[in-house]
């Protein structure tokens, strides 16, 4: 009798899952999905990217194995299906370069589980941080692109007029709601460098005219007076630890109308803590990649709200391990 190795398979898998990884964060990043997307000689591209001819055939051919690309004699294309993906959501270009910083962070990831906290980033992850801020709230926006029409599915959107939107960097939930409902205006309240490159981002976009920019530290500033008929605090909460959360909910509460509703979206994880998946993963990036951040348990997020005099209403599990919660004013 032969050994049965299949159960091995989906194990190496995921060990050397990295390196396809690599391959589809570095062809993003050397531009191979970049519009317009024409068959690429390997002769052509090196010489009008000015990278090496074996370099990027060996890096096409490895994305034909992974199933992005096809061969054409002696030229390549993107594949037709993901061509379309990379054309209805142009923001994952922006996404495979921030993944490609997000590498570097996870390099730290011994240093981080040995002392329990987040090591000093490099110094060239520092120098690099207006770009690297740009990159990653067009990133978001990828992400918030397939969340932000669940959300809007899942709730109930007459009497939502004034909406505050707290570290709403990037305008991904800001712009699709108000391209989706036109009585409604958004108040998107961020960082200051983060304002100034959203104010880019949404520049030419329809609607941007209702979304009212507030340059502000949310937890150490006070937050626009409102009253709010909803306010959405969206991935931001894992920056931070859970006592300066419980302030910035009790804060958001105080500023929604009598009946208001607020909403926390976020990695929120099971009571064990061992799921969902994505959030658990995440988490580990939020130790090592932020100096207090960390990912809440719902009840954790329940004690908050409680905390602050509102009642939640509603969880409702999203797409890829998110999870929002609805919580309503007296
Ligand atoms: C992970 S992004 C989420 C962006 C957006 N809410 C979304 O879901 O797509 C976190 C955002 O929170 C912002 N942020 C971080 N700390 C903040 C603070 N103290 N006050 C206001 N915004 C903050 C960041 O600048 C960034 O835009």
């Amino acid at each position: 009798m032969t050994d049965d190795f299949s159960p091995l398979f989906p194990f190496l898998e995921m060990v050397g899952g990295y390196a396809a990884a690599r391959v589809l964060t570095t062809a993003g990043k050397i531009g191979l999905f970049t519009p317009p997307y024409k068959s690429i000689s390997p002769e052509a591209f090196s010489t009008r990217h000015h990278v090496s001819e074996r370099g990027i055939r060996l890096l096409i051919n490895a994305l034909v194995a992974l199933g992005i690309f096809e061969k054409e004699d002696h030229a390549y294309i993107i594949k037709e299906e993901i061509r379309r993906l990379f054309e209805r959501f142009p923001e994952l270009r922006w996404d495979l370069i921030h993944h490609d910083h997000l590498y570097n962070v996870w390099e730290r990831l011994e240093e981080g589980i040995r002392t329990g906290h987040s090591p000093n980033p490099p110094e060239e992850d520092l120098a690099r941080y207006p770009e690297s801020l740009e990159i990653f709230l067009r990133a978001m926006r990828a992400h918030t692109r397939f969340l932000a029409p669940e959300v809007m599915s899942l709730l109930k959107w007459e009497g939502i007029y004034h909406l505050l939107d707290i570290g709403g960097g990037g305008a991904g939930f800001a712009l699709s709601l108000v391209q989706r409902f036109e009585a409604l205006t958004v108040t998107l309240l961020d960082l200051p460098d983060a304002t100034n490159l959203t104010k880019k981002i949404i520049a030419d976009e329809t609607g941007a005219k209702r979304i009212i920019l507030v340059p502000r530290n949310a937890y150490t500033d006070p937050l626009p007076e409102g009253p709010f008929d909803r306010i959405l605090i969206s991935h931001l909460i894992h920056i931070y630890p859970a006592e300066d959360n419980q302030r910035l909910v009790e804060e958001a509460a105080y500023r929604l109308k009598p009946a208001g509703n607020l909403l926390l979206l976020d990695y929120f994880l099971d009571e064990e803590e061992t799921g969902p998946r994505e959030a658990v993963l995440f988490r580990l990036l939020m130790m090592i990649g932020t100096p207090r951040g960390d990912c809440f348990s719902l009840s954790a997020a329940r004690k908050w709200l409680e905390h602050a005099g509102l009642t939640l209403e509603e969880t409702f599990p999203l797409s890829r391990g998110n999870t929002l919660i609805s919580a309503r004013k007296p």
